[in-house]
């Protein structure tokens, strides 16, 4: 029987794992400098940390984690975003009595969506949480981060921010009544998938891409009709700070998100170069979310980044290091060959060696894993203790003395 990945989960390797680490750096390097320090959590928790949180009636909770009961009976479920967990770390290790804290972490969630093109059981996500402030300068920031990894890693691309302000609680519960009453009264005409989030989950209907939606949603009633003073001042203030950044954006009062935990802002970072997944980054304000979980009642507000869209969007042209490849001519020369790479690594000099004695057949491999030098051993360099350096980018060549090759190489 031959193996396949489980579908909906892929291997990393060559160039998309380059792209991978690649992204790491930036992001770590980013972190450090915008001053959030590292998490990271189990890949399961107990079940229930997800399952009020992200919302009974939420696409997530109903049909995509996956829960499986352990040997004592409890029920545990691997992470399908870091969230929760993150803030479930922060309270377990009593990290929140000095606020505001800022947190990251980068690594697997898991949805048993539908596959397709951007879209994994397994993927990995970017986080970035700030706990502890109901400032909107911590919504700024985060925005600024995010748009600081885009513009880091797509100097030349396009990608839209789209905004909206999902108000505080009141807002968000008259706004769902309302909108509830609205789609009852086109029950008959809604998707048979909108249909059945009438009464459970009304916000979700506004995101809806079936076509016999688009039409009732443009004229369902908008959620800046329903914003208490309080909400419509952060939401403008929020926006006059991103016009001072300047950040450009563009107000989408259909923008909901699909987890229950958001109020106020919630924001998303979209790319025209992705198909139907084009979201690469999405978050916002969670400021009830903490108190839920057992924790102090202070607000939060963050983002998560979906890293298999980012990295489908990095071009092929990360360089893989495999600086050296040796070339041993004969077996015999192993010893030498030996001496002469453990000088090098000594040297911080990446080296291949393919154990294959044979020049054709090294060189072929050499050039096929894109080494920029491959360093020939036969028997004139025994005989005179020496190395030839061949550039495989320039195809020239020299022979140097064996002491002399860290200096010719660095
Ligand atoms: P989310 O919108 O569910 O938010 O996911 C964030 C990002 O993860 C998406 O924009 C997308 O790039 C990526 N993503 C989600 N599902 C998949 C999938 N099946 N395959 C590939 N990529 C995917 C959250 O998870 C929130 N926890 C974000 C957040 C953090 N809000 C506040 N803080």
């Amino acid at each position: 029987m031959k193996f396949q990945p489980v579908r909906g989960t892929h291997d990393l390797y060559s160039y998309e794992l380059a792209k991978y680490r690649c992204l790491e750096e930036v992001i770590r390097s980013l972190a450090k400098i915008y001053g959030f320090n590292e998490i990271i959590t189990p890949i399961f928790e107990h079940t229930e940390l997800f399952k009020k949180p992200l919302g009974q009636h939420s696409d997530i909770v109903l049909k995509e984690m996956y829960t499986f009961k352990d040997r004592n009976n409890s029920s545990l479920t691997l992470r399908p975003e870091y969230t929760t967990p993150m803030i479930r770390a922060a309270i377990s290790n009593s990290l929140l009595e000095k606020i505001p804290k800022k947190f990251y972490g980068i690594g697997p969630m898991f949805r048993r969506e539908r596959p397709q093109k951007g879209r994994y059981r397994q993927f990995n996500q970017i986080n970035f949480e700030i706990l502890g402030s109901h400032d909107v300068a911590a919504d700024v920031e985060l925005i600024l981060l995010a748009d600081d990894i885009l513009k880091n890693l797509f100097p030349n691309k396009k990608i839209l921010l789209q905004l909206n302000s999902l108000g505080d609680n009141d807002t968000l519960k008259i706004y769902k009544e309302n909108l509830s009453l609205y789609y009852e009264k086109y029950k008959n005409k809604l998707s048979d998938e909108s249909r059945a989030k009438i009464h459970t989950n009304p916000l979700r209907i506004l995101d809806s891409k079936k076509p016999q939606d688009l039409e009732i949603n443009n004229n369902a009633p908008r959620i800046y009709n329903f914003y208490s003073e309080n909400a419509k001042i952060k939401f403008d203030n929020l926006q006059t700070l991103l016009k001072d950044a300047p950040i450009d954006f563009e107000v989408n009062p259909k923008l909901v998100r699909g987890l229950d935990y958001y109020c106020h802002t919630v924001f998303e970072f979209k790319s025209d170069d992705l198909g139907t997944q084009d979201t690469l980054i999405g978050g916002g304000r969670y400021d009830g979310l903490t108190k839920l979980l057992g924790g102090p009642d202070i607000p939060g507000v963050g983002w998560a980044g979906g890293v298999e869209r980012i990295i489908m969007l990095m071009q092929n042209n990360i360089k893989i290091e495999k600086k050296v490849y040796l070339v041993l001519i004969n077996e015999s020369f192993k010893s030498y060959g030996l001496r002469l790479i453990n000088l090098l690594r000594k040297n911080k000099i990446p080296v291949f060696f393919d154990y294959k004695y044979n020049l054709k057949k090294s060189l072929s491999n050499a050039n096929h894993l894109n080494s920029e030098y491959a360093i020939i051993i036969g028997e004139d360099e025994i005989k005179n203790n020496t190395c030839t350096i061949k550039n495989l980018y320039k195809n020239s060549q020299k022979t140097v003395a064996f002491e002399q090759v860290v200096k010719t190489l660095s």
